[in-house]
């Protein structure tokens, strides 16, 4: 007997996979493609900048990377030197060095990784596009991470370097992503308002929208007949509780498969989505927690194991310091101080990881309560020791 399985191609539902079409998004690749359309009719005379915003999947990467795509491609058509490139701003850990050093190394392979700063790595680039005649346009996808890390001056720069060049052709378009528009306030008054004329709002997902996403990819991953009616209605039923979530949907639907196959069955049920339920978490990414640091991976690895110690919502500052401190040892790395955990605890709170809140003056005094709101903490152990598996032994 040949090994059997539900699916026919399980790679169409790794996060990484662009469909070339995407459903209920139709109206805003065209309002994208519309801000965009000098660059193809009229390459060199302006330049654009684009915010795209909306909750954790509701297809803003997903929509840049085929907007990216198609563009680029009809540039080609007409002859034009067109590039876009995606860059997501958490996994360069928020440095507007490491990014640019992306854009520059695409058009530069052997560009030394030494010996410059920010600032001549922008005038580097913006020289290469001269050398190159090529119009680009960047995505920032993630730019909470680039605006946490280094406030309004990358943005700044970014959107100020044409500027400083009043006779040459404009180059470089940015399309920035973000998942809360409040990011916007942390940036200096006139770099948020080049920013903020075009905005492409992307709303959560019906539940309707959503089953039509999953037909689509389960065309493309299932074999036919293996997935009934109710079990997609389920999952899109579940995503759209999780604010209309695309991502957890596919997710959803993929553990299932994948629990229908460990138990031989032929047909993915409601019950195997139940199951996936219990381990697909829908704010969380595993991708997002494997970039951590290492010290932030063994702070959360303290936090989800004092967790498991308490009845309470919260843990103080105090507490998550102290269960960080015995995983250290354990680890044998040296503790970070308190200034740097406190970091911490903002930066994953501010990733949606955990959430740090200041406590309620009069409960335990004043000191930032730390919460897991999204994720169980048996599940975040279990996450982490996987990941951290290879850490101790090296
Ligand atoms: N309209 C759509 N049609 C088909 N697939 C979609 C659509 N929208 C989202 N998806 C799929 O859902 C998943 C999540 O989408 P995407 O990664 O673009 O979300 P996001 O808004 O960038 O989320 P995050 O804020 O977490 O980065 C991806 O697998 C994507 O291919
Ligand atoms: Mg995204």
């Amino acid at each position: 007997m040949s090994y059997a399985t539900v699916f026919k191609d399980e790679t169409k539902l790794d996060i990484n996979y662009t469909p070339s079409k995407l459903q209920h998004r139709n109206f805003q690749l065209k309002l994208l493609n519309q801000y965009f359309r000098h660059a193809i009719e009229t390459p060199g005379k302006m330049t654009q900048r684009v915010i795209i915003t909306g909750k954790v999947g509701t297809g803003k990467t997903v929509l840049t990377q085929l907007f990216g795509r198609e563009i680029t491609r009809e540039a080609q058509r007409r002859n034009i030197n067109l590039r876009y490139i995606h860059l997501n701003c958490r996994q360069n850990k928020g440095s507007f060095f490491l990014t640019l050093q992306q854009i520059v190394t695409q058009f530069h392979p052997t560009f030394p990784k030494r010996g410059y700063s920010a600032e001549e790595l922008l005038q580097a680039l913006i020289q290469i596009l001269d050398t190159q005649n090529v119009h680009l346009i960047v995505t920032l996808d993630e730019l909470e991470s680039l605006i946490q890390n280094e406030g309004s001056e990358p943005l700044y720069k970014l959107s100020r370097i044409e500027e400083t060049r009043p006779k040459t052709p404009r180059r470089l378009s940015l399309i920035c992503i973000l998942r809360e528009l409040d990011w916007l306030n942390k940036l200096d008054a006139s770099t948020r308002s080049t920013l903020q004329s075009n905005i492409i709002q992307l709303d959560a997902y019906t539940k309707t929208q959503l089953k039509d996403i999953l037909n689509d990819r389960i065309t493309l991953a299932f074999k036919p007949g293996t997935t009934p009616v109710e079990t997609i209605e389920f999952a899109a039923e579940l995503g759209t509780e999780e604010g209309g979530n695309a991502r957890y949907a596919i997710e959803l639907i993929w553990r299932a498969g994948k629990y229908a196959d460990t138990e031989g069955d032929k047909e993915v049920s409601p019950e195997h989505v139940r199951r996936a339920v219990e381990t697909v978490y829908a704010g969380i990414r595993r991708d997002e927690i494997a970039a951590l640091d290492l010290h932030k991976k063994l702070f959360l690895l303290g936090i989800s194991r004092r967790f498991q110690l308490t009845k309470g919502a919260y843990l103080s500052m105090g507490e998550a310091e102290e269960a960080y401190t015995i995983v250290c040892e354990e680890f044998d790395k040296k503790p970070r101080g308190h200034t740097q955990l406190w970091k911490y605890a903002k930066e994953l709170s501010n990733l949606g990881i955990i959430k740090a809140e200041p406590s309620t003056s009069g409960q335990r005094g004043k000191t930032t309560l730390i919460g897991l709101p999204h994720i169980t903490a048996t599940n975040l152990e279990t996450e982490l020791n996987k990941i951290l598996q290879h850490a101790k032994r090296g």
